[in-house]
């Protein structure tokens, strides 16, 4: 493995899917590939996987609520956004989607994505009936022409037991999509393109 992201910061945001099991992986081909991250979850990702996990894979606290910790004057969701070169929302849920198309700042993901000014990539996952469902395929249109980056979802066996589209892409597949964005932000840099493999 090659150091493709070392000095990057990166926030990955968990939301409350069942595929938040899979962002364990993620994060460690992040933290592995040399990257600092800092995770923001969810309340409801908290019912999927514990903070302890996120926490011993970055040696970092995870952060969960928007008054839990504060960076006084300005709020905890103005250091995360401003440190980050490029937030990961794995997965993103339905209603997650929702909150960051319609620019709805009602917790401390939200509201620290509404500051980013780095690139957004989104890995969403959900059964195949809420991803074809017209007001999800809206908020995926409004995120798109926001600029956010997507990621899947792909087709396959969903939790739910049924077979289609909603599955979250591949941690492989989201890391390799965060490590070109990365160095494209930087293609101007000294590091080039990068590849990294697991
Ligand atoms: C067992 C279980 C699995 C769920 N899986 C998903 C999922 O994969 N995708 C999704 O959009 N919502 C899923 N939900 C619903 C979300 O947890 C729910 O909409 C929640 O409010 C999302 O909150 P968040 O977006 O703040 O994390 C699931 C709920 C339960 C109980």
């Amino acid at each position: 493995m090659k150091d493709c992201l070392t000095g990057r910061e990166i926030l990955l945001g968990v939301t409350g899917g069942i595929a938040a099991f899979k962002s364990a992986q993620l994060c460690s081909h992040l933290v592995q590939a040399g990257a600092g991250v800092t995770v923001v979850m969810t309340r409801a990702a908290e019912n999927f996987i514990g903070r302890a996990t996120f926490a011993g894979l970055t040696g970092r606290e995870v952060r969960v609520g928007s008054f839990d910790v504060c960076e006084f004057p300005q709020g905890e969701h103005i250091g995360l956004a401003q440190r980050a070169e490029l937030a990961i929302v794995a997965p993103a849920t339905a209603a997650a989607i929702s909150r960051i198309a319609s620019g709805l700042a009602d917790d401390l993901l939200t509201t620290t994505l509404l500051v980013c000014r780095c690139p957004v990539l989104v890995a969403p996952a959900m059964n195949c009936e809420m991803w074809a469902a017209a007001s999800v395929q809206r908020n995926m249109s409004l995120l798109r022409s926001d600029g956010c980056h997507v990621v899947g979802p792909g087709q396959g066996w969903l939790s739910c037991g049924q077979v289609g589209a909603g599955r979250m892409a591949e941690p492989d597949e989201i890391f390799q999509r965060a490590v070109q964005l990365c160095t494209a932000d930087q293609r101007s840099g000294d590091q080039g393109d990068r590849e990294c493999e697991f």
